[in-house]
């Protein structure tokens, strides 16, 4: 592991204009720089750097982070090859960390593994290149089926002699140990010390990670051999998980991030052809079901993809299963299938760049069109294998986590089934809520805990004293018109709600959570002075609100008054950041943005970065006109810090209501439940009273 002192140093000395500069035209545009987005063709800039805060933001994509996190973006690096490519850029000495034995053993033993696989990789390329047997027979194949010397370089395809021993024998004469030839696969050891070359006699197709590292091999038999398997591949082992790697990925990368889009196909020999004919935005699941951990793997790239189906339908129906899980991951999928008889392989040879893109993209449909088609043809006059098929579809469509885009597709699929998009969107409703019945089996969300809601202390800043059970309890029907009433005459006051009340509770608070975080973020460190009200009681023992004004850092007083009250966030990444927010305030006594916008959690790091950006979004668009002055929001800071916290207490005391209301039906809890009620409604009403005093 890179010792937290480099990675400090590292983050110090990069300039984020720099590193960024080394792959994007940067143009000075007052304090911050633009330029092109990388990750689009476009020819307004909508690229922006800020030196001062040490991040950058893509206006086009929504991308944005650190110098750490464009180099993630841009080239694909993993966080510690980030790392290592800036300590190589400045010159900074890489120290590792003392690990523990084990940890120092594991670490080694994969980092051996990858050395094993990488000269393995090495040798079976030049066996191939400079042998008599490698050029005759592993060469010989490749230019029989087509592949050029370019190609073959590319790919690093390579021939393992067809000897018991050849390759073990090299290695092991090069110092390379039997553990860990035997740990990545590439020699089988009998119980009786025997060893041999797993891939004797096979062509070779190593297996690269998304970085370059070789993780495995495919190796393909050369005879018709029908007792042996056509392609063998290396075991899974630590440094090689099937479910997690794509063929190609590496060679394609760049094209699939460019064209926006990733074709998928079955094997390796698809993926090579398609390359050579002009197509590299490819990879292979090399024959399998594809994995969600597959499917992260080009989302890093794009949400696009194109599945490409072999012309014999065999598989077809099967291999359809499996895009319900694209979808699910919110990828867009299309389809495409070829000629009968045709795979990518055979279909690219034959033709023209030029004509592969045409057939690509007029054959090219959308996914649930393409089910509903093919599953059509089946149960065309059958209505009992028609509605299994409508079932079908709906649950493809339930995946889609877009629920505009399922709007759409039920539309679609109205019109092709013939039927009406009633019975569909009931179906579709009934499907989201198993789902969602099922999602909330699996992980139930944390529900906010605060001392409002559960303790009688009341706050440090809202006591509800005032709040005495009526005389005689309402009736049902009463309290609700009671609630209604009490409500309206609240919402009559206009207190300053900024967000639409449709917005359901869950939404709410999620708002007024990242606006919490926001407030921090650009004004944590801010000292201002605060305003607040306190019940007392005068002489004669009447309560009135008293004005009470004091000083604090913005930071501590959200901090202080979210703890007075223990209310935890409920948004899973805000919860996070303010965690560390928190933290800071408490431990540092300050809070330092850079330590989050370098921060080694990349959703931490994206997500403050985004709302750090948002704020220069204004100066963007504005570029031409710099004298238009950007709001001050500093001025009215302490109202904004006020204002969050009594909305946030707003709809979390609403939540409360509503969750207490729902109990009063039910008979054995009622009388509790009604007091309970009581005093949160003459809560609400002192918040409002006072959200609308802060005024
Ligand atoms: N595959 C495998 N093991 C097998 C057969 C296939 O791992 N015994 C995987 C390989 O990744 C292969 C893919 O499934 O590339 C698709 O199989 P197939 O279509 O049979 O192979 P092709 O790639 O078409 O290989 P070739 O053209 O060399 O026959
Ligand atoms: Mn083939």
């Amino acid at each position: 592991m890179i010792s937290r002192e480099t990675i400090d140093k590292v983050f110090e000395t990069a300039r984020v204009e720099e590193v960024i500069g080394e792959f994007v035209t940067l143009k000075k545009a007052g304090s911050n720089f633009k330029g092109l987005s990388p990750f689009v063709d476009e020819k307004t800039p909508s690229f922006m750097v800020s030196p001062v805060k040490g991040i950058w933001k893509d206006f086009s994509t929504g991308k944005g982070g650190n110098a750490i996190s464009f180099l993630m973006e841009h080239e694909h690096y993993s966080y510690p090859e980030a790392i290592r490519f800036l300590a190589e850029k400045y010159q900074i000495e890489i120290e590792e960390t003392e690990q523990t034995d084990a940890q120092k053993e594991a670490a080694d033993e994969r980092e051996s593994m990858y050395l094993v696989s990488k000269f393995a990789q090495e040798y079976f390329h030049k066996t191939m290149l400079n042998t008599q047997n490698g050029k005759a027979i592993g060469g010989s194949y490749f230019k029989e089926r087509g592949f050029t010397d370019e190609t073959i370089q590319k790919f690093q395809l390579g021939y393992s002699l067809d000897e018991w021993t050849a390759f073990t024998d090299a290695a092991l004469s090069k110092g390379y140990e039997l553990q860990y030839l035997e740990s990545t696969g590439l020699t089988i050891v009998k119980e009786d010390g025997k060893q041999f070359d797993r891939f004797k006699g096979r062509v070779m197709f190593p297996i690269h990670s998304m970085s370059g590292r070789v993780l495995g091999f495919g190796g393909r038999i050369l005879t018709n051999d029908k007792k042996a398997a056509k392609y063998l591949n290396s075991p899974e082992s630590d440094i090689y998980h099937k479910s997690k790697v794509l063929y190609g990925i590496y060679q394609a990368k760049k094209a699939i991030s460019k064209e926006d889009n990733c074709y998928l196909v079955e094997g390796y020999t698809d993926v090579i052809s398609m390359h050579q004919n002009g197509i590299t935005n490819v990879v292979a699941s090399s024959g399998t079901a594809l994995t969600p951990d597959q499917i992260r793997l080009v989302k890093r790239l794009t949400p696009n993809m194109t599945v490409l189906f072999d012309g014999d339908a065999a598989g077809l129906r099967a291999s359809v299963r499996g895009i319900d899980l694209i979808l699910e991951q919110g990828m867009n999928v299309k389809v495409v299938t070829f000629p009968d008889g045709e795979d990518p392989d055979s279909f690219a040879k034959k033709k023209s760049t030029e004509e592969i893109k045409e057939y690509l993209s007029e054959q090219q449909q959308d996914f649930i069109s393409f089910k509903v088609s093919l599953l059509m043809g089946e149960a065309q006059n059958d209505p009992i294998k028609k509605s299994a098929l409508i079932r079908d579809i709906v649950q493809s469509i339930s995946k889609i986590p877009d629920s505009i885009k399922q709007e759409v597709y039920i539309q679609e699929c109205a019109r092709m089934l013939e039927i009406s998009e009633t019975v569909l969107f009931n179906e579709l409703a009934q499907m989201l809520d198993k789902n969602a019945r099922e999602a909330d089996r699996k992980a139930k969300p944390s529900s906010p805990r605060m001392s409002i809601a559960s303790s009688k202390k009341g706050t440090s800043s809202l006591s509800n004293t005032g709040s005495q059970p009526p005389e005689d309890m309402p009736d049902e029907a009463a309290f609700q018109e009671m609630m209604l009433a009490q409500e309206a005459a609240m919402l009559g006051q206009q207190a300053p709600v900024r967000q639409s009340d449709v917005v359901k509770s869950a939404g709410q608070l999620a708002f007024f959570e990242k606006e919490i975080i926001k407030i921090l973020l650009l004004y944590g460190n801010y000292e201002v002075c605060f305003i607040d009200w306190v019940e007392e009681h005068d002489k004669n023992g009447k309560v009135i609100m008293v004005k009470e004004e004091y000083y604090n850092t913005v930071g501590n007083e959200l901090f202080l008054q979210l703890q007075d009250d223990e209310i935890e966030f409920t948004h899973p990444l805000f919860q996070k950041i303010y965690k560390e927010i928190s933290y800071q305030i408490n431990q540092e006594e300050k809070l330092n943005v850079d330590f989050l916008t370098s921060h080694k959690d990349q959703e931490i790091a994206k997500e403050v970065t985004d709302i750090l950006m948002d704020d220069e979004r204004y100066v963007l668009s504005n570029w031409a006109s710099k004298e238009i002055e950007v709001a001050k929001k500093t001025d009215a800071l302490q109202k904004l810090v006020q204002d969050v916290i009594l909305n946030l207490r707003r709809v979390l005391i609403d939540q409360k209501v509503k969750e207490l209301t729902q109990q009063v039906a039910e008979e054995d809890k009622r009388m509790e439940a009604l007091q309970d009620v009581m005093d949160y409604t003459h809560l609400k009403k002192l918040l409002y009273e006072k959200l609308y005093r802060v005024v």
